[in-house]
C-alpha cells in the first residue's frame, strides 16, 4: 500500500530476487518492496507517460521468465535480478506528454513493470494502447478472456485446430484462462468436448461451460477416459509430458495437436518436458502446431475476436471465471498459485479499483 508526503509517494514494487530451481517461493523468489518513492507531480516525463497500475495479469509464462537458461524465443528474455517482474496489465494515465493519451485513460501494455506507478518512456509509449472497454465487462476481463489468454484461444483455434462439426477435441487444463475459452469455442462449433482439470470445483465449472466429458485428472486416468471417449481429432495441450503422451496414444488418423503450453516443465530446473509417444504422429499422420500468440496472429484475428468472443462475453453467451487478488503485495503468492493450480479461474491482481 502506498503512503505519501508532500512530494513523495511510496512506489511499491514486486521485485525478482532469485532464480528458483523448483516452484517459486513467495516473499523469497520475488518480494514486495516499499523502499522506492516517486514525486508524482514533478517526475520528468521526457515525452512519456506517468501511470498508476490498475490490474495485473498473473500468467503461467511468468515462471518461464524466471529461468536464466530460457532460450525459447527471441521475444522472451529472462527477468533481471532486483528489477520488477514485468507482465501484462492495465494502467491509468496520471500525466502525459504524448498526444494520444490523456489523464484518466486506461491503457494496456504487454510489458508493465510490477510497480504501483509505472513511468513509460517516450519510446515505451509505442507499446501502449487504449482499452476499448465494453460497459458490461469489468476492467479485469481485459487482461483475461477479452485479451491475451482469449486471443491465444481464439487465434490458435482458428489458425491450427481446423475443427469440423462432430469431431472430438480434448483440452487439458480446460478450466483455466485459455482453456475455458477453447472449450466454449469448440462447443459453439458443435464438437464433442473432453476436458480435464485438477479439482472437483473446476470440473463442475467445465460442466457449466457445456463440456461433454469433464474429469479430474488427479482422480481419473486420462488414458482410460480418452480410450473410452475418443478417438481424439484435436488435442489442445497446456500440460505436456504424460498428458501429451496419453493424447498421442488416443489420436485419430490425421488429428491435429495444438501445443499451447507445457506447464509440467515450468517449475523444473531444465524446463524440459519429456515425451515418449511422438512416433505415433508418424503412423497416424498427425499435425503438431506450436502456438505462440505473436502480433501477426493477433492482427489477423483481432476484428473477428471482438465479434466472436468479446461480444459473447459481454452478452453472457460465453462465460468467464476470475480469481482476483487485491494489492500488489499479493502478486508473489498469486504467481505460485497459478503454477500449483490453486487459482480458480483467470488469476489477476487488482492493484487499484474494482
Ligand atoms: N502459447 C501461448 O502464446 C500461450 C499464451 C497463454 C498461455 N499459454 C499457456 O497455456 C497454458 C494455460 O495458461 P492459462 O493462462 O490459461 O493458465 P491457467 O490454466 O489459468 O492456470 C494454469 C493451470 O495449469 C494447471 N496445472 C498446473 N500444473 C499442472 C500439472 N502438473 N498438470 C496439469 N495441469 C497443471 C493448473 O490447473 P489444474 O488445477 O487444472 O491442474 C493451473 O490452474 C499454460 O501452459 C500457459 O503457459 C500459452
Amino acid at each position: 500500500m502506498s503512503s505519501s508526503t508532500a512530494s513523495n509517494t511510496t512506489n511499491g514494487r514486486h521485485l525478482f530476487k532469485e532464480y528458483p530451481t523448483g516452484f517459486p517461493t513467495p516473499g523469497q523468489s520475488t518480494v514486495y518492496d516499499t523502499s522506492a518513492s516517486i514525486d508524482l507531480d514533478h517526475v520528468p516525463l521526457n515525452g512519456g507517460v506517468l501511470t498508476k497500475l490498475k490490474v495485473l495479469s498473473i500468467d503461467p509464462y511468468l515462471r518461464e521468465l524466471m529461468n536464466p537458461n530460457l532460450g525459447t524465443s527471441p521475444d522472451f528474455v529472462p527477468f533481471a535480478l532486483n528489477e520488477p517482474i514485468q507482465g501484462h496489465g492495465i494502467v491509468e494515465v496520471l500525466r502525459s506528454e504524448n498526444d494520444k493519451f490523456k489523464s484518466g485513460d486506461f491503457l494496456h501494455a504487454d510489458v508493465i513493470p510490477h510497480e504501483e506507478y509505472p513511468l513509460f518512456s517516450k519510446e515505451a509509449t509505442e507499446t501502449l494502447s487504449i482499452v476499448e472497454k465494453r460497459p458490461e465487462l469489468p476492467l479485469s476481463v481485459y487482461v483475461g478472456a477479452a485479451r491475451m489468454p482469449g486471443w491465444t484461444a481464439f487465434a490458435g483455434w482458428k489458425e491450427y485446430a481446423k475443427a469440423k462439426t462432430g469431431e472430438t477435441v480434448f483440452v487439458s487444463s480446460g478450466a483455466g484462462a485459455v482453456g475455458s475459452i477453447v472449450v466454449q469455442l469448440a462447443k459453439h462449433q458443435g464438437l464433442k468436448v473432453i476436458s480435464s482439470a485438477g479439482s472437483e470445483d473446476k470440473v463442475q465449472f467445465l460442466k457449466d461451460l457445456g463440456v461433454d466429458v469433464a474429469f479430474n485428472y488427479k482422480t481419473s486416468d486420462t488414458r482410460e477416459v480418452l480410450k473410452k471417449e475418443g478417438p481424439v481429432d484435436i488435442y489442445w495441450d497446456h500440460v505436456g509430458g504424460d498428458t501429451l503422451d496419453a493424447a498421442l496414444e488416443n489420436m485419430n488418423q490425421y488429428g491435429r495437436i495444438v501445443l499451447c503450453g507445457m506447464i509440467t516443465g515450468y517449475n523444473t530446473e531444465s524446463g524440459d518436458v519429456p515425451t515418449q509417444k511422438l512416433y505415433t504422429a508418424v503412423w497416424r499422420q498427425l499435425s503438431l502446431h506450436g502456438l505462440l500468440i505473436v502480433p501477426a496472429l493477433i492482427e489477423k484475428y483481432q476484428s473477428s475476436f471482438e465479434e466472436e468472443v468479446v461480444a459473447k462475453l459481454a452478452d453472457g453467451t460465453f462465460k468467464y471465471r476470475e480469481d482476483k487478488r487485491y494489492g500488489l503485495e499479493e502478486a508473489s503468492q498469486a504467481m505460485l498459485d497459478v503454477q500449483k493450480g490453486s487459482n480458480v479461474g483467470k488469476c489477476v491482481v487488482v492493484v487499484d479499483g474494482e
